[in-house]
């Protein structure tokens, strides 16, 4: 867990004031007691090894949509494989498509801060994107290649099991919850994606333009954080 001191200075690195509680309400990573799993340890890890590897070597070989023409390498995603908190983006940038890793840039940063601040780090989530290729231009990536990219996007939520689900910006909320609805409509609320509640959060790169805006951001984090509590 992240001393409270420390997450105060990653706050104020995102430039936000944060009133101080008597009692310290940060919360643990969602993990649920007395848990049963459903097949035996060993064959669990065995399997979900294998799928997990199954699964890379199908996205990097992928050429589903037009995206893999211009791609430099595919950004699968990166962290805890077993992780409580699912963090997904809409698309890899200039520089994940250079290293291969998902939000490495500036809004990457922004990110692993916003990640510090619910007491959290890279390495305890797993995040990924909609899509797993770079769009030209960094342009929103099209529905079509959402869609030609979301099967692969359910297996890892399927061998994840996040009990919890960020969606990070308008085009990842509204393809997950398949709404037209505004971000604005969408945050502070828990959404269902089958049975994993789900949450709104303004982009990293958003945030980065709209400086005003990053106390929503963690408005939303704190909703997060409640509603993970609670599972
Ligand atoms: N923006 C995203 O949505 N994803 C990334 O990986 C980087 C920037």
């Amino acid at each position: 867990m992240l001393d409270n001191a420390l997450r105060l200075q990653y706050l104020h690195a995102l430039g936000i004031d944060v009133w101080i509680p008597k009692a310290n309400n940060v919360q643990p990573p969602c993990v649920m007691a007395n848990e049963t799993p459903i097949l035996a340890p060993a064959l669990a890890t065995e399997t979900a090894t294998g799928d997990w590897q199954a699964l890379e070597t199908a996205v990097a070989g992928c050429t589903r949509c037009g995206l893999c023409s211009t791609r430099n390498q595919t950004v699968f995603g990166t962290g805890d494989r077993q992780a409580d908190w699912l963090f997904i983006g809409e698309g890899p940038g200039q520089h994940e498509d250079e290293q291969g890793k998902p939000f490495v840039g500036n809004a990457g940063q922004l990110l692993t801060e916003m990640i510090r601040a619910i007491g959290l780090s890279r390495d305890a989530v797993f995040i990924t994107n909609m899509v797993k290729c770079r769009p030209p231009g960094n342009r929103d990536p099209h529905s079509d290649e959402i869609a030609s990219c979301h099967p692969y996007l359910q297996q890892q939520i399927n061998l994840i099991q996040p009990k919890i689900i960020v969606a990070l910006g308008r085009v990842a909320a509204q393809k997950l919850l398949k709404t037209e609805a505004s971000l604005a409509q969408l945050r502070g609320k828990a959404h269902d994606f089958s049975g994993i509640p789900l949450v709104v959060v303004y982009h990293p790169a958003y945030l980065l333009r709209s400086l005003l805006e990053k106390r929503k951001a963690w408005q939303d984090l704190q909703f997060a954080m409640g509603l993970c509590s609670r599972l």
